[in-house]
Order: structure tokens, then C-alpha cells, then sequence
């Protein structure tokens, strides 16, 4: 089967039912929580191309929901990012936990997505009674662990990382219980163990540093061409992609790709995320950006290349600084589950024609920063900014910016003001309106207008600082509001929209 869940245009105010095949058995899914109005997903823009885009996730995560909002809607696939590991599902011998497993395959079944599994056989989050084993008994102990996994799984993961990580950086095997026992050899047991397993599931090797060509790709390319030639049930190959912008883009991706592809095989980036020494600055997040493009690019170059998977979304929850300290940064969303520049970058890559979403080089652009010292008084004071990214003048008098919240209890008409504006708030204008059909944090939104004037290449007009109230001036309350944010210094902020003649140039409407 394959991975590529159908593609799918989700909008908001229509409960989408996707029919998705897990291995040949038709099922009928509820896609998750509708995109942003006019905006097609990562996923939609992937499935466009015939490739699934995916994220890791793991189940402490499952409990925010802002997190599992964005990961069940902009995403097709998840791949469990601890749960499936062999301490999670086996951590005494003959004693297995599918608890946390069953946990993401239930997430991914409610919102149509495809699961990778991962992984079967590793040397590391390995309990410690694997390496206890004589070496006798590790082979037996090694297919059992797949036979139960996989055979628990089957029918609910599309793919298997069957065996993660089989290579030190130069090419040489890596030793482990497994290769210590049976050499080499364990990798073909073990792919033939998961295929009588789950028949159905497609079956691959990861590795990390394999992306571009080198020794090890080299070693990866040898022992996945001799697996082929013996007829060994291998379907693909996963290239992890934890790169880092202080160690260069991995050279000939594209091409390292290609040659594997051209053994017959599938190839996939299942682990993408790129880091940085932190703090992270602009000139790191644009760097960033450009390897997460061309990370689009290689893949959307190699037909057999089927989908990308981001290891985990967000900062918020990115392995990287706990691996690699002082790192991070690594993700396409930021810590307040903000696009970054790199989510732009992987839109556009992926073909985005600009109809909505945070708009690419050359655009327009919404910053924000909460003026206020309480989210629970009768006034809420967004502060905005205005930012001209692209090389040309805009003629204002067409921009609109919208603000979007809820009313809360209280009346329905509305006060509102311009305090400060380098502009001068004679310029701007500005009302309440009231949605006509509310969403999630937002029954009503603050419209900014300019009356007239341009703004020029590479300038923001200032910070805006905009104020209102109900005229019976009730409290709000402001945690739930769609384009809140906690922050106090200004950001991007894609929840702020921006409008040329009435048409969304930037953001995520609710
Ligand atoms: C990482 C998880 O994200 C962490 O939560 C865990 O503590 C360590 O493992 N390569 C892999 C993944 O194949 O399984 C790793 O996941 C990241 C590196």
C-alpha cells in the first residue's frame, strides 16, 4: 500500500470525511480540525505532489491542545517518537505494552492520517535484558519482539522503520546485541521477521547521515543493494535529515536519493528538523529555512521519494535541546507554536501558490506584541506592526490588518482607538466586526485600515498600538482569543491577517 494518504482540501465549517485504505480495508475517517479559511495544509500541498507530510509526536504531548489542534490538521502522517521503541513495548522480557502505541495509532485513525512505525530493532531505548541475553538467544528474542509488534500493529502502520541506525559515521556496522550476535545478518532476519509479521507494511532502514553522498550513504547503498539482489523483503530506505545549519547542507542529497530509488526502493525523510546554536537569530532562521527548502526540493526531485516527516513540529517539544545542549530551535513552529520563516519556506517548496498563509519573500507581513498588563480587564490593546518584506513599494490604501477574539459575555457594540502611531493615528482606521459565523477564539475581529500612503521596501510602519472595548465596557477574557499572545516583544504572527483589496495576503484566518 502506500503511504500517500488521498489528498485532501479541508475548510473550516465542513466536517471533511476522508476514505483512507489501511492495507485494502476501506475505512471511513473524520479529518481532524479544520485549516485556516483559504489555506491548504502541509499535507494538502504534499499530497498535491503525490507525497504525505508528516510529524513525529509522542504522547505527553497529546494533552495540549493547541499542539494536537495544528498536528491533527496540518499533518498526514505521525510517526510515535518514543512509544513504539522496544523499552516502551517490551521492557521485560515476554511482557509487552502497547498502551502508548495504541495511544498515537488511535490519534492518527481519528484524524486520517497514515503512522510510521518506529522502530523494531535498535541499539539504543533497548532494556537492559536484551543486552543481558547470551548471544544464543538473541536471534529468538529479536523475531519475537517483531513478530508481537508488527503483529500488533498490523493494519494500523503503513510503514516500519524495521531497523534504525545500522551504521557508525564511517560506514562501518555498529555494534549492538544484534549485530554482536548474528552480524550483518540480523538486518535480513529481522526484515523477514516484520514482513510475516505485517505482509502488508512497507519495510525500511533509517539512518541519520545518510542524506547527502558520502562513506556512509556508501555503506547504506552496499548493504541495501545486497538485500535487494537476495530478494530480501526490504521497501525502503528513511533518511533521517537531523541536520544543523553550523554543518552545512548535506552535499548531492538529491542525487543520494536518486541511486536508492533506482534499486526499486522507496525513499522517505522521516526525522527532518535543523538545528542551531542557541539563541537563535534571524540571519540562523533564514539559513534554516533555506536547508528546509532544499530538503523539499530533493525530495519533490526523486519520484520514489514519498513523503517528508519533521521530526516533531515545534520547538515546544523538540528532542534537540535535550540532546544537544545549547541547540535547538530546530522546528518549523517556535515555542508559542508560531510558523517560523522555515514554514513559509517549506510551503513555497511544496508549491504553495500564495493563496493565504504566511506569505513568502516579498510579501507582507503582521507583527504583534500584547500591549496589555491584564487579559482578564474590559480593554484588550494589541500592539501591530506593518512589515514590507518584498522589493517593491505597497500602496496602502488597499491593506487591511484583522485582529481576531471573542467577545466574551457583555455588549455586542464596541468602542475602539488608536493610541500611538508613528504613521499618526489620524491615518488609520479602525472598527469592531462581528463574525458572521464564529470559530475557535474568535466570534468578532479588530480591522485596521490606512486611508492612504505607502509603505516602502523593507520598511514596517512602526508599532501600531490599537485599543477596545465593549461599550458597556465588561471585562474579556483574552487566554482564548485566537490572535492573543503572551509575548511582549514584537514577532511574525500569522494568527494577525493581512488583506491586499480584501484578499488574505498573510496568516491563518480562524
Ligand atoms: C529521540 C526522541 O525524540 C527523544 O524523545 C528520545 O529521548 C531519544 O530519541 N533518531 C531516532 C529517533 O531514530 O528515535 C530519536 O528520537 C532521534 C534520533
Amino acid at each position: 500500500m502506500s503511504l500517500t494518504k488521498r489528498s485532501t482540501r479541508r475548510r473550516p465549517g465542513r466536517s471533511a470525511v476522508l476514505l483512507l485504505a489501511v492495507c485494502g480495508v476501506a475505512a471511513a475517517l473524520t479529518a481532524g480540525p479544520a485549516a485556516a479559511a483559504g489555506q491548504e495544509t502541509l499535507h494538502d500541498l504534499a499530497s498535491a505532489q503525490g507525497r504525505y507530510f508528516g510529524s513525529a509526536t509522542d504522547n505527553p504531548e497529546l494533552s495540549d491542545s493547541a499542539y494536537t489542534d495544528t498536528l491533527g490538521s496540518e499533518f498526514g502522517q505521525i510517526t510515535p517518537g518514543n512509544s513504539m521503541k522496544w523499552d516502551t513495548t517490551e521492557p521485560q522480557q515476554g511482557r509487552f505494552d502497547f498502551a502508548r502505541g495504541d495511544a498515537i495509532t488511535g490519534f492518527a485513525q481519528a484524524h486520517g492520517q497514515t503512522v510510521r512505525g518506529h522502530t523494531l530493532v535498535w541499539h539504543s531505548q533497548l532494556p537492559g535484558w536484551v543486552s543481558a541475553l547470551p548471544s544464543a538467544q538473541v536471534e529468538a528474542a529479536m523475531v519475537n519482539h517483531i513478530t508481537e509488534v508488527a503483529g500488533h500493529y498490523r493494519g494500523s502502520v503503513a510503514a516500519w522503520d524495521v531497523v534504525n541506525e545500522p551504521f557508525n559515521d564511517d560506514g562501518t556496522f555498529r555494534t549492538s546485541p544484534f549485530y554482536d550476535a548474528m552480524g550483518s545478518d540480523y538486518i535480513a532476519t529481522a526484515l523477514r521477521a516484520a514482513h510475516a509479521a505485517d505482509p502488508d507494511a512497507r519495510l525500511y532502514i533509517n539512518d541519520y547521515n545518510t542524506e547527502g553522498l558520502g562513506a556512509k550513504s556508501d555503506a547504506m547503498y552496499d548493504l541495501v543493494s545486497g538485500l535487494v539482489a537476495e530478494g530480501v523483503p526490504v521497501d525502503g530506505v528513511g533518511f533521517q535529515g537531523h541536520l544543523a545549519v553550523q554543518y552545512g547542507f548535506p552535499g548531492g542529497m538529491r542525487q543520494n536519493l536518486q541511486r536508492f530509488a533506482d534499486l526499486g526502493l522507496d525513499v522517505a525523510v522521516t526525522e527532518l528538523d535543523v538545528r542551531m546554536q542557541l539563541p537563535a537569530g534571524a540571519a540562523g532562521l533564514a539559513t534554516q529555512a533555506t536547508y528546509y527548502r532544499d530538503v523539499v526540493e530533493a525530495c519533490l526531485g526523486v519520484e520514489r521519494c514519498v513523503g517528508i516527516t519533521v521530526w516533531d513540529y515545534t520547538d515546544k517539544y523538540s528532542w534537540v535541546p535535550g540532546a544537544f545542549p545549547g541547540q535547538g530551535a530546530a522546528n518549523l513552529y517556535d515555542d508559542n507554536l508560531r510558523p517560523k520563516p522555515a514554514y513559509a519556506a517549506v510551503r513555497a517548496a511544496l508549491g504553495d501558490d500564495g493563496g493565504g498563509g504566511p506569505a513568502g519573500p516579498g510579501a507582507l507581513r503582521a507583527r504583534y506584541r500584547s500591549n496589555d498588563s491584564s487579559v482578564s480587564d474590559n480593554q484588550i490593546k494589541p500592539g501591530l506592526q506593518l512589515v514590507n518584506t518584498g522589493g517593491a513599494a505597497v500602496d496602502l490604501s488597499g491593506v487591511t490588518l484583522r485582529y481576531w477574539f471573542t467577545g466574551d459575555n457583555g455588549a455586542s457594540s464596541y468602542g475602539t482607538w488608536c493610541d500611538w502611531s508613528p504613521l499618526g493615528c489620524s491615518t488609520l482606521t479602525h472598527r469592531v466586526a462581528a463574525m458572521s459565523s464564529p470559530h475557535t477564539g474568535a466570534d468578532h475581529y479588530l480591522e485596521v485600515g490606512f486611508g492612504s500612503g505607502s509603505l516602502a521596501p523593507g520598511t514596517s510602519t512602526g508599532e501600531m498600538q490599537l485599543r477596545l472595548s465593549k461599550t458597556d465596557w465588561s471585562n474579556f477574557d483574552e487566554t482564548d482569543d485566537y490572535s492573543h499572545g503572551a509575548g511582549d516583544s514584537y514577532a511574525d504572527a500569522p494568527k494577525v491577517t493581512v488583506y491586499v483589496d480584501g484578499e488574505l495576503v498573510w496568516g491563518l484566518e480562524p
